[in-house]
Order: structure tokens, then sequence, then C-alpha cells
């Protein structure tokens, strides 16, 4: 997209360009991110595990399922990150389109937004994110970091949708949570898990008198919890690619934008059930494939290194060969790299903008269908 692409935006939507504007008049300072000034952490008040949403034992690669939203960022880190986001460099190389939703940002942080980058790369932020998963995380891919969902309403559009409101019953639409984005006026996504294990979805509007926008998530007998949508410069936590959940429609203010930033174990030990079938369609594919096969391959090197020198280990010390641990050992990696063959889905066969429902229905709790909703 070229200079053109800001004008395109301005027509799109005159709303947004006003935040652009903004944002970009804002005095701010260009210092290095520092968790010292920039992280006012305060632990959530409560988190929710697997037993409490009544999940099987075993679900997921840590009991803990989604927090309460809690204070992470101080305020001129939110504002040090919105002008990032809102860079020209951005705007025109970053954005996407698709069925779902007409403005999300992707794949920016490594290359134009050193401190969201920063953030996310950050030792404290990442053992804040991982002591709540109750697991050490690491970003998903430098891909994944800070995807984000932008939706903004003129004054005239908030206050008619509060009208209708109050007629009907609130539409629930998704959360925007990476690859399961949202799109306020065409509700598409149903009841889904995402791709990735873990999310920190990271509020960067002033949602006050906001209404609606909680997070409602499917527990094992089939009831339905909700956790709250979170602040400006509050986050939350949720294991999301084995809870079934959908966020409710949020109404009552002019912006909404949340930076969702996504997550996976850092051992190699630990299992890896990402999926890329809600990001295909709306990455730059190259990349994507690039760095989804280069952190799985480091896991597949690392588990082969330690096998081998426990192999080598065995014969030196004279001891026989375990052929049943060893033949588990090649079966599951096989598993492994099948399931990462399949993941990659050819490019020709990958339509950009488009879709499917495939991630409505999950592969771990599995539910009857459930019809979308229209
Ligand atoms: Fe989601």
């Amino acid at each position: 997209m070229s200079a053109t692409g800001i004008v395109s935006i301005m027509n799109e939507n005159p709303a947004l360009q006003l935040v652009i504007d903004e944002t970009s008049v804002q005095p701010l300072s260009n210092d290095d991110f520092d968790p010292k000034k920039h992280i006012d952490f305060v632990p959530p008040t409560k988190v929710h595990n697997m037993s409490d949403l009544k999940l099987p034992e075993g679900t997921g690669v840590s009991a803990f399922a989604v927090s309460e939203p809690f204070q992470l960022f101080t305020e001129e880190a939110v504002a040090r990150m919105r002008a990032e986001i809102f860079s020209k460099a951005v705007l025109e190389n970053c954005r996407y389109s698709s069925n779902l939703a007409q403005c999300q940002l992707r794949g920016f942080a490594a290359k134009y937004a050193p401190f969201v980058y920063d953030v996310w790369k950050n030792p404290e932020t990442l053992a804040i994110i991982s002591k709540i998963a109750g697991v050490e995380l690491v970003t998903e891919m430098d891909f994944e970091i800070a995807h984000i969902n932008i939706s903004v309403k003129s004054e005239k559009q908030k206050a008619e949708e509060l009208e209708a409101s109050v007629d009907k019953k609130m539409t629930e639409d998704d959360e925007g949570i990476a690859g399961c984005p949202w799109e306020d006026d065409k509700p598409i996504v149903d009841w889904h898990t995402d791709s990735y294990p873990f999310v920190c979805v990271t509020m960067l509007s002033d949602c006050r008198g906001m209404i609606g926008g909680e997070t409602a998530l499917r527990t094992g007998d089939g009831g339905i919890v909700k956790v709250r949508g979170p602040e400006r410069g509050h986050a939350v936590v949720l294991q999301g690619r084995y809870i079934e959940h959908q966020a409710l429609r949020a109404l009552g203010t002019t912006e909404r934008i949340t930076m969702v930033t996504s997550f996976r174990p850092k051992s190699h030990t630990v299992k890896d059930d990402t999926v890329l079938t809600t990001v295909r369609p709306i990455s730059n594919l190259s990349e994507l494939y690039y760095q989804f096969s280069e952190y799985r391959l480091e896991i597949l090197e690392e588990r082969i290194r330690e096998k081998l020198k426990a192999l080598r280990e065995t014969e030196r010390s004279g001891r026989k060969m375990n052929t049943k641990d060893l033949k588990a050992f090649l079966h599951e990696q096989e598993m492994f790299l099948a399931h990462m063959n399949k993941e990659m889905v050819d490019d020709a066969l990958v339509t950009k903008g488009s879709i499917d429902d495939s991630h409505l229905f999950s592969g771990f709790a599995k539910r009857s269908k459930r019809k979308r909703i229209e």
C-alpha cells in the first residue's frame, strides 16, 4: 500500500483517521522500553483453572484457563505503543483485511515498532505472563507479536447502536484474538478455539461507558462463564487453543483497539498444538511459514539432540537398547512433523483475506455443531 493507502483509510472510515491524527500529535518520549517505567503490574484478582471450568483433567498445557483483567502497562507505555501502531509505515505496510475484519495490523512489531517489540520480548513481561499461565512461555512467533484489531465508530454510530441494543438482545461477536478477528458491523465468528496456545489481549482504548465486551467461555458441562473485558492498559490472558470461547459485542464506545500477542510453551518437552487455521489468509505467508518452521524445527532439533545423547550414553555404559522407548519417540516425532506439514497448506491453495470456518469447531471439545450467528 502506498501513500494512497492512508487516503483510502480516511475515505473508508473518517473516525479512524481522527484516531490516527490524534495519536500522531501526542508529544512522546522516545526512550527504550524499560519495565521499571512502563510496566505497572497488579496481579489479577482471580484466575480460573481448567477444573473451575469443569474441563477434563489434562486439557491444555497447564491447569490455567483464563485470568480476570489485570493492570499491566503504564499510561505512557500505552501512548507509546499507540504511536508506533498508528505510524505511517505500519498503516501502509502491515494492514490486512478479510471477510471477518476490515482493518487489522499484523506482523509489524519486528520491522516498524521497536518499543512494542521490546515490550513483548522483555524477560520481565514474559515472566508475568508465564506466571499467570502456569508454564514458561515465549512469544509464538515474531509475526504474531501485537496483532491489532481496530474498531472505530463515529459518535452518531455509537448512539444508534446503543439505541438499537435496547430493543434486541445483544448480538454476539468475536473478540479479535489473533486469528479470530471481529468486525462490529458483521458478527460472523461463532464459538471457536484459537490457533495458538495462549494469548494476552491488551486494551489500548479508553473503555469507560462500554457495555458488553466480555469473553464468554464454554464450560465442560455446557455452561457459560463470562470474564469482563480489560480497561485501557489492562490485559487478559487465555489458554485459547483449548477452550471454546467468543466475545460478546461491545457497545457504547467510539474506539476499541485491542492488541493481541500469542504465546507458546518455551520447553521442547511440552506439546505444541499450534495450528495456522485462522491466520494463513491474513499473513505474509512466506514470513509466517518461515517462522513456524524455524521454531518447530528447533524443537525437533532439541528433542533429537537429547535423545541421541541418551542413546550414546546407553551404548557406552553397555546397557541394552530400549527399542520400545525409541519407537515411541520416533512415533511422536512423526506426528509432530505430520502436523507441521498439514498446517503448511500449499501457497496456491491459500486465498488471501478469506478465512473459512474450520476453526469454529474444536477438535478438543467434541461437541455438536453450532449454528453461525447471522
Ligand atoms: Fe479467540
